[in-house]
């Protein structure tokens, strides 16, 4: 699979089938997480790489109870009845927790960008692609506390457990939602 089929193709996978991830792909997707770029090369991220059923059900009953607060204060309609599922079902869990004082020059900025949480992005897109390169299926998952997250996956206070990746094979993938074209989202300054 060429690079550009690699991006338009991956998706974000909600139901996991139960199959381990192989030791060497596992090791794949993590090394092209740490080729991603960071700011004056700090790489601000750490990952903590769960592979125990134990972990799965700490982290849905905290992303149950996330759940239900988040959706009291968005009041999104659909949040309530979201189903976690895929939290209990990925064979692997990594989370990805970035560093905020290692967020290069633009910490010092006027208006500072906040280079950690970057960073960490670019990385987590890195091994979301690879894993879809290799015919895995990933999730970008954001719907959890972050203290309870830190307390589970051993992260120091002064860490930011940005996101969680559940991975995986694929039982089912949806199909991709739908873009704003180009029209919208690219000016051009020719
Ligand atoms: C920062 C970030 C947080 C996300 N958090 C969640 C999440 O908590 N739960 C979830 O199901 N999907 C989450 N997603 C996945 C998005 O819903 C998904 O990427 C988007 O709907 C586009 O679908 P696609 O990934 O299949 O292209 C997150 C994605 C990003 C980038």
């Amino acid at each position: 699979m060429d690079c550009i089929e690699a991006l338009l193709g991956r998706r974000s996978c909600r139901s996991f089938l139960p199959d381990p991830v192989e030791e060497e792909k596992l090791k794949t997707v993590l090394e092209c997480a740490i080729y991603a770029p960071s700011p004056a090369n700090k790489q601000p991220w750490e990952f903590v790489v769960a592979r125990n059923p134990e972990y799965n059900r700490k982290l849905r009953e905290n992303a149950e109870a996330a759940k239900v607060y988040l959706a009291g204060r968005s009041g999104w309609k659909w949040v309530p009845s979201f189903r976690l599922d895929f939290v209990s079902e990925a064979p692997v869990l990594i989370a990805v927790a970035g560093d905020p004082s290692q967020s290069g020059l633009e910490q010092f900025a006027k208006e500072p960008s906040k280079g950690y949480p970057q960073a960490c992005a670019a990385a987590i897109e890195n091994l979301c692609v690879a894993a879809h390169s290799m015919g895995l299926a990933t999730l970008w998952f954001s719907m959890f506390d972050k203290d309870g997250a830190r307390e589970i996956f051993g992260i120091s206070p002064e860490k930011d457990p940005v996101a969680i990746v559940c991975l995986g094979y694929p039982r089912q993938i949806g199909a991709a939602p739908r873009r704003w074209g180009l029209e919208n989202k690219v000016r051009y300054l020719d």
